[in-house]
């Protein structure tokens, strides 16, 4: 690197350890992604509990509202059968992954912090519009505003902290971001569980006070200096150096500072991220990142996080008892989480999925198996006391599962296995496929758990068992493999992924066309490259 300029000096050899101190700084990194996680999961853990209180259905659902306290006229599994009802649900997952976009924009162009900023207004004016509801509209927009702040904070939250993180705590940080998501949950919870009691407008404090962790994010926004990644991104080369220095505590920051610009000096012949992002080479991260938020969402667990109370209620639950419940799952979510923290670098990624693959299926087919003889028919009773317990049991057993495996790797695995050209569209297709897919179960649960009524849990059964096949055939173990090491270590080795990346050098961009027709024929495109490379 010379005087300021853009030339690349090598970069420190893969693997390396760069100088870094746990500094004040990186430690107000870590309570930014407190509050854009908390802000996520208060978003999913909040609708389930309002959704299941008379006041706010009498105001705004009155159709429900009737048939929930209509007793015996329909089935159980179908009081909540509301398009609208979901959609108060659903249009924030809508919103957010159209946000994605912009969001992917907005961080490369105006860096992390700016759109963490975004996320946090977006937020703000979603709270109000939420809190104030006078109508079904107000309410929905408000979802909506939400759901624009939940897209921009999960793209730029994740990569500002993996960009300010000491490589030694990156896996731990990673998983911080699920902690607070499941403390959001288990927040949103217990506020539901005390305001349920507050009438008629105990909803308006369970909406309103999502104010909080909105605040923290705008504010912490504020306060919090952008990551060199993304100044030197930007050409603010000197102020990127100064701020390292600052984050790592030392002014050995030569090597990692050469590394950052080499690596975006490579970006930045990237013309087309999303393009690049489907070349053949990227194919194995690529379908990974994808099946793992199809997969994660599959597992039904949303429908336990955004429902429960819901669910509760339908099994003959009394609202207060329904509330409870969903405060025991909520904490079992968190605590789970916290055992991922500790064992996902030890025991691996693979044993975690494969062992909670085990353990989701069998409690799902425990619980299918219970509704299924025990709630049949038109009753409207719901269970007896035992067979209620049992099934709570089985959810907890169900959420513990979930959390130590795919709620964290869902998000740390796709971030750790895409090479550093196409991290950040790679972030962006991960959050659209996540975001896209919570939609899909929020919208439709509720009218799936009508019509399929206890088999609803056969069927996200059927899924855990498909996705484990899928991890032991098709999944690589990542623990302890250096970030960018990724390509060489794991998906040259990989029995099936190899075919994609061995050849990896085929379709770089300065091939001409002749050359790349022939790499892609597989008639010796590898040593026309040797030949022309210098
Ligand atoms: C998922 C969310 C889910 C949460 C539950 C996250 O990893 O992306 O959809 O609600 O885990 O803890």
């Amino acid at each position: 690197m010379t005087g300021g300029g853009f030339s690349v000096s090598a970069p420190a050899a893969a693997g390396t350890e760069f100088e870094a101190k746990i500094t004040p700084i990186v430690i107000i990194s870590c309570i930014m992604a407190a509050t854009g996680g908390l802000m996520f999961g208060y978003d999913v853990g909040v609708s389930g509990g309002v959704t299941s209180m008379n006041d706010f259905l009498e105001k705004f659902f009155p159709k429900v509202y009737r048939k929930k306290n209509q007793s015996g006229v329909e089935s159980n599994y179908c009081k909540y059968d509301n398009q609208g009802l979901q959609l108060f649900t659903s249009s924030l997952y809508l919103a957010g992954l159209t946000a994605t976009f912009f969001a992917s924009y907005t961080t490369r162009r105006f860096g992390r912090r700016i759109t963490m900023l975004i996320a946090g207004i977006f937020f703000i004016a979603g709270v109000i519009f939420n809190g104030a509801a006078q109508n079904l509209d107000m309410l929905i927009v408000g979802r909506i505003l939400l759901g624009c702040g939940v897209g921009f904070a999960n793209q730029a939250v994740p990569l500002f902290l993996s960009e300010i993180a000491p490589t030694r705590i990156r896996g731990g940080l990673n998983i911080l971001f699920q902690l607070n998501v499941t403390i959001g949950i288990l927040f949103a919870n217990l506020i539901n569980y005390g305001t349920s009691k507050i009438h008629p407008w105990g909803w308006r404090l369970s909406l309103g006070l999502a104010g909080i962790p909105a605040f923290l994010l705008t504010f912490g926004a504020l306060l919090v200096v952008d990551t060199p990644n993304s100044l030197i991104e930007r050409g603010r080369l000197d102020e990127g150096k100064a701020v390292l220095r600052r984050i790592r505590g030392t002014d050995n920051v030569q090597s990692e500072y050469d590394e950052i610009v080499g690596a975006s000096e490579a970006a930045r012949q990237v013309k087309h991220p999303f393009r690049n992002l489907l070349k053949r080479r990227n194919r194995p991260q690529l379908v990974i990142a994808v099946a793992m938020q199809i997969f994660q969402q599959f597992t039904g667990i949303n429908a336990i996080m955004f429902y429960a109370p819901v669910l509760f209620n339908t099994l003959g639950f009394k609202s207060d008892a329904s509330l409870y419940s969903a405060v025991i799952t909520g904490a079992v979510n968190v605590l789970s989480t916290v055992v991922s923290i500790y064992s996902v670098d030890r025991l691996g990624r693979r044993a975690l999925l494969l062992e909670a693959g085990v353990q989701m299926f069998l409690s799902q087919v425990v619980i299918a198996a219970v509704l299924g003889v025990k709630l049949t028919g038109d009753q409207s009773e719901g269970l007896g006391k035992g067979w209620a317990v049992l099934v709570v049991l089985m959810v907890c057993v169900f959420v513990s599962a979930f959390a130590w495996s795919w709620g964290p790797l869902g998000w740390l695995i796709p971030s750790e296995t895409f090479p550093l050209e196409t991290r950040s569209a790679g972030q962006s297709v991960t959050v659209c496929t996540n975001l896209l897919f919570t939609f899909v179960i929020a919208q439709a649960f509720l009218s799936m758990l009508c019509k399929m009524k206890y088999g609803i849990f056969a069927f996200f059964s059927g899924w855990v068992l498909i996705m484990s096949v899928f991890v032991f055939f098709f999944l690589p173990e990542t623990k302890n493999v250096p970030i960018e090491e990724m390509t060489e270590r794991v998906w040259k080795k990989h029995w099936f992924w190899k075919r994609y990346v061995l050849d990896e050098q085929d379709d770089h961009d300065f091939l001409d066309g002749k050359t790349a027709a022939a790499a892609a024929n597989g008639s010796g495109g590898r040593k026309v490259l040797a030949a022309v490379e210098p």
